[in-house]
């Protein structure tokens, strides 16, 4: 079985690969903790958009870190004879049976995380597993939402505010240089982007779990955001999708206040840029992302998904600081490595130099492809990729 790419975008996954993808992840983890004690025992944690990407690394790290008892929400097509599954079906899959071997409930549900339905299935869900969440992880990337208040379907755009952006970019299949031009979003795109991705939908889940008394008094609830290097500034941070991470931000200051009231808190924690399915589709972001993995792997200081994840909880939610180590905004800064100075440095300067000539000894294109195929199940060590497929199991 062969990769089926086309753009961004790969249009299959690989059962086998999915899984030996997600238990290597499990198996890092193991590692990891076999030699770093976890500082405490979390009982349930919830993390929505847990198949791929950062949410299943905060999923795994939950489980098998901090022995959490795990549900896990995601969107994810299933197969059928003729076709398999989207990647995240099979890391769930994988991942509910590797807990069940390790004794660690886990509860997973494919399904609509914007919809009320999916609020109330978690919380009785959450009942069953014997109370409150001690955290809840906000993970979802997606491009569309329908409002549950009045089923109005929104669609987020990837553009810029204001003007338009010209940038280079890369063709990380082919390898070849091109340049993008992206007109800037209309008000409108931009209200639609901050209804989809910004902070109204985690909100919406807090409140109802702590209606239903679901929030333990110390819960932590952490979103994801970016912000990244100043080229890519005028297509992310400050276009539309920035647009709804600064009300992502914002919605995380009204939500430490009331949560900080019983001991817990509400954190937007800026993560590293990595390959997913949702970086992928980022104009300008995989060139900018091929420059940083070659200087970030010369200086040692590469991570991916779950050396990332395994950091934020570890050193950072539950480290042993006594307060949590944030920036002036509140935000907890696990992206510290990308954005040093030497390291952003050396980045802008390859990212001035980097032409058709010289772009394969630059950027680490290599590497963005391997990952770009791993979290689709090829191209993972230890796989047949000539063995007969069965899109049904892994
Ligand atoms: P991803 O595409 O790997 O994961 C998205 C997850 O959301 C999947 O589990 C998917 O099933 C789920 N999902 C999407 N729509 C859903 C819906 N309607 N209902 C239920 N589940 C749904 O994306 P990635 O990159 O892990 O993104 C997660 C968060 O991390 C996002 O907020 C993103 O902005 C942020 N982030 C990503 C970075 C990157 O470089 N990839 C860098 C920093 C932050």
């Amino acid at each position: 079985m062969e990769p089926k790419i086309r753009g961004a975008i790969c249009m299959n996954a690989h059962p086998k690969g999915c899984a030996e993808e997600t238990r290597r992840q499990i198996r890092w983890t193991q590692d990891y903790f076999s030699h770093h004690k976890a500082s405490k025992k979390l009982e349930r944690v919830l993390v929505i958009g847990a198949s791929t990407g950062y949410g299943l690394a905060s999923r795994i790290a939950a489980a098998f870190g901090y022995g959490a008892a795990t549900i896990g929400v995601s969107f994810e097509k299933e197969p059928s004879e003729k076709r398999p599954a989207t990647p995240g079906w099979y890391n769930t899959r994988t991942f509910d049976e590797e807990a069940k071997k390790a004794g660690i409930p886990a509860l997973s549900f494919n399904g609509d995380a914007f919809s009320n339905e999916m609020r109330a299935k978690v919380g009785d869900a959450l009942k069953s597993l014997g109370g409150p969440a001690d955290l809840v992880i906000y993970s979802l990337a997606s491009g569309v939402r329908t409002d549950p208040a009045d089923g109005t379907l929104y669609r987020s755009a990837l553009k810029p505010l204001g003007e338009v952006y010209k940038a280079k970019s890369v063709d990380f299949i082919n390898g070849r240089l091109g340049e993008v031009e992206i007109a800037p979003a209309t008000e409108e795109e931009r209200r639609a982007t901050v209804k989809v991705m910004g902070g109204e939908d985690w909100r919406l889940w807090i409140d109802y779990l702590g209606a239903q008394g679901l929030l333990a008094p110390d819960v932590k609830t952490v979103a994801y955001s970016y912000i990244g290097p100043e080229v890519t500034h005028a297509v992310y941070r400050e276009g539309t999708i920035g647009s709804a991470k600064k009300d992502l931000e914002e919605t995380a200051k009204g939500l430490n206040k009331e949560l900080s009231a019983s001991g817990g808190g509400a954190y937007v924690s800026v993560n590293k840029a990595v390959v997913t399915r949702a970086s992928a589709v980022i104009p300008v972001v995989s060139l900018y992302i091929s420059l940083l993995f070659k200087v970030m792997k010369q200086k040692g200081v590469h991570e991916g998904c779950i050396e990332q994840m395994v950091r934020l909880f570890s050193q950072r939610l539950y480290g042993s600081n006594e307060a949590m180590p944030v920036d002036t905004e509140g935000r907890i800064r696990i992206d510290d490595w990308e954005m040093r100075e030497d390291i952003q440095k050396e980045v802008s300067s390859l990212w001035e130099k980097v032409d058709d000539e010289n772009i394969d000894e630059l950027a680490d294109l290599a590497g963005y492809r391997e990952d770009f195929l791993k979290i689709h199940g090829f191209s993972v060590p230890g796989v047949d990729y000539d063995a007969e497929v069965d899109f049904l199991n892994i």
